[in-house]
């Protein structure tokens, strides 16, 4: 167990009706306002109506970039950059699903910066400064909202990389799960992978000690997830499955459950080279690779802890031996991703082929070791990926 510094100041406001309180909140930090947003949605659902009429109503001049790409692009980064500066923004909203908030994040710190957004992501250039964000999520999974990551695709060099800085953590959130209803069977299975998977990738399957408090937290987590993302398939509209997905999502990774674990996060790293390579939904690479990455390390030393899992979480037989416990809880976790929320299974059936897996596998392990719960060479990582086909 690691000692920790915890700290994580994003404000939530969360459930219905509270868009009201967004005029002031974005107004203590300026009146010129970066409005952020995907590829329409939030128009289709009326939602931009809502906020162009609370960002009126508080007196802000407001400014649009739109068109930001799931898995969005330096280039997109690069565009709010310049409107920033040449309009003198004050303040950025994001109103959108991980990939918004993400871009709009890195854009908040290229507005400082004379030269290519994608430096500050490669870190080729520091991030010193960055204007305040204030986020309206209306997807759940990457927790983006009440963290300070941010991810970034560069389609000219096959690069999806990730980079933290606490500039980076949202002012103020807004979580209304009813923003949620619209989001397809597709990105809701996505996006329930996605929590799972931070929990599983950074934090549950680890070899460090971790604290009990937090073992359990996760457990309830996966669970809620478990309960709510087929609830949220079968009623899209019901308020309880939104709520709780949205609620663990911000949960799984703004770092609280971290506390006290360090490790790299081995099926993170090699989706990430999927959706760099062939530009596809982050949870369905997670979906696709997770079971595969625990097949391909399970042996007596992490039997165990794929067995507890399997026991506190999917409720499987107790008295199953570890190794026999371990198989029984991926199979059955395999089932959740595949049957019932009804993801693809395979790389083939999204028209991957193993072309690009050597240098993926490569790029993936930044040319030593993947760290993680079992560390992994290039070779292992090549093999998962061939496990997957
Ligand atoms: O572009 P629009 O029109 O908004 O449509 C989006 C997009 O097509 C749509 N959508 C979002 N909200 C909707 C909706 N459709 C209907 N109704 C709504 N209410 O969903 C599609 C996917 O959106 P996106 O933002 O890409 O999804 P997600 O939130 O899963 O974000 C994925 C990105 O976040 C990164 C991923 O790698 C990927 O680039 N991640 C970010 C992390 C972080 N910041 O901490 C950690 C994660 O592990 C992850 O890597
Ligand atoms: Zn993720």
């Amino acid at each position: 167990m690691y000692n920790f510094v915890f700290q994580n100041t994003t404000k939530i406001y969360f459930g219905e009706n509270q868009l009201c309180r967004l005029g002031e909140e974005v107004k203590q930090y300026g009146t010129r306002v970066l409005l952020t947003y995907g590829g329409g949605s939030i128009k289709k659902i009326g939602h931009y109506d809502k906020v162009m009429e609370e960002l009126n109503k508080a007196g802000l001049t407001v400014f649009e970039l739109s068109g930001i790409e799931p898995n969005p692009r330096h280039t997109t980064v690069n565009k709010g950059a310049e409107i920033c500066k040449k309009e003198n923004i004050d303040v950025l909203l994001a109103v959108g699903g991980g990939s918004t908030i993400d871009c709009t994040k890195v854009i908040s710190a290229a507005a400082f910066y004379d030269g290519d957004g994608w430096d500050l992501v490669t870190r080729k250039a520091p991030i010193t400064k960055a204007l305040p964000v204030v986020t309206i999520l209306t997807l759940s999974a990457t927790g983006s909202e009440m963290n300070a990551t941010a991810v970034i695709s560069n389609l000219d060099t096959n690069e999806k990389l990730g980079i933290h800085h606490p500039l980076f953590l949202p002012k103020v959130s807004f979580l209304d799960p009813t923003n949620t209803y619209s989001v397809s069977p597709y990105q809701t299975a996505c996006g329930a992978v996605d929590i799972m998977s931070h929990v599983f990738d950074v934090f549950y399957f680890t070899a460090g000690k971790k604290m009990d408090l937090v073992d359990r937290f996760m457990e309830n987590v996966l669970k809620t997830v478990i309960k709510y993302a087929p609830l949220a398939l079968k009623e899209p509209e019901n308020y309880e499955a939104r709520a709780n997905l949205m609620w663990a999502s911000s949960w799984a990774l703004n770092r609280f459950l971290e506390t006290g674990v360090s490790q790299v996060a081995s099926c993170h790293a090699m989706e990430h080279e999927l959706s760099a390579f062939y530009d596809i939904t982050h949870g369905l690479g997670l979906a696709i690779l997770t079971p595969r990455w625990m097949k391909y390390i399970l042996d007596e030393s992490t039997a165990p802890q794929f067995k507890k899992f399997g026991v506190n979480v999917f409720g499987i037989d107790e008295s199953l031996s570890d190794m026999e416990g371990a198989k029984r809880a991926i199979e059955v976790l395999s089932d959740f991703f595949f049957k019932t929320l009804g993801l693809q299974s395979t790389l083939t059936a999204i028209g991957i082929d193993d072309k690009n897996f050597k240098l993926m596998a490569k790029k993936a392990c930044k040319g030593d070791v993947l760290k993680g719960y079992k560390h992994l060479t290039p070779q292992d990582v090549e093999n998962i990926f061939r496990m997957c086909l």
